[in-house]
């Protein structure tokens, strides 16, 4: 990857997608701080300076339907990370990653991942996948229901971090086979009673497992259900 670095910036995902359509790729945009950070779901994402704020160019040569994998890679890439940091992140389906607070699923939220892509039915024309992490904030200075690395294990040599979440990425990319079982592994939501909002209707019961495209699997009173988009909440 080529990195261009930002002390400020709108957001790096905008800019990614700019390189995207001039046609580069393997690029990763990185910064400080961000003035317009943008998260899932038409949301604001806070990017004050300290976190670790980039996005990561790909060109890859899949279909659309196997787009959510990459996501998820970045998540188990960010998780990775994150636990060498000495924090014990753990992903709430999709792929936030959170720390759990005590065991029956309540979560504080360390970073999101926002992908964004471009492309035909049949194939991908790019792929940006934009990663937030809260890492050396005060915990004062993040949202409600947020931590950062600071908060849970100290601060970290954001370099380092990086670097690391781009090999644990790079490596994933290549290897999407190993994708889900490395998420299975990290999953806080299996198991967890669940209300998974989608555009389709709300689904609610028990996380049991992920399906090898990562689509949630729950069940509920009326049978199995598949899940592959949507906000989940773990219930008490
Ligand atoms: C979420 O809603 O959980 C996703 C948050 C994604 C935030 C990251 S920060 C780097 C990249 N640039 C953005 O504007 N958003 C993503």
């Amino acid at each position: 990857f080529s990195i261009e670095y930002h002390d400020s910036v709108g957001s790096t995902n905008d800019r990614a997608r700019e390189l995207a359509g001039e046609g580069a790729t393997d690029v990763v945009v990185l910064a400080n701080e961000q003035t317009g950070g943008r998260g899932r779901l038409d949301r604001e994402w806070a990017a004050p300076a300290g976190g670790v704020w980039v996005s990561v160019v790909t060109r890859p040569a899949i279909t659309p339907a196997r787009a959510p994998l990459y996501t998820l890679a970045a998540s188990v890439a960010t998780a990775t990370a994150a636990r060498e940091a000495g924090v014990d992140a753990r992903i709430k389906w999709p792929n936030d990653v959170v720390v759990p607070v005590g065991d029956d699923g309540d979560y504080r939220k360390l970073a999101g991942i926002l992908t964004e892509m471009e492309g035909q039915t049949d194939r991908v024309d790019w792929l940006v996948a934009g990663i937030g992490v809260n890492a050396n904030l005060d915990a004062d200075a993040l949202p409600e229901g947020a931590t950062s690395v600071r908060a849970e294990a100290g601060d970290v040599d954001r370099r380092r971090f990086v670097q690391r979440l781009l090999e644990e990425f790079d490596r994933y990319r290549g290897d999407l086979e190993a994708v889900v079982p490395a998420w299975r592994e990290l999953a806080l939501t299996i198991g967890q009673h669940v209300r998974v909002d989608r555009p389709a209707g709300e689904v609610v019961g028990e996380a049991i497992d992920v399906t090898e495209s990562g689509a949630l699997v729950v069940e509920t009173d009326d049978g199995r259900v598949t899940v592959s988009a949507g906000d989940c909440e773990h219930l008490r």
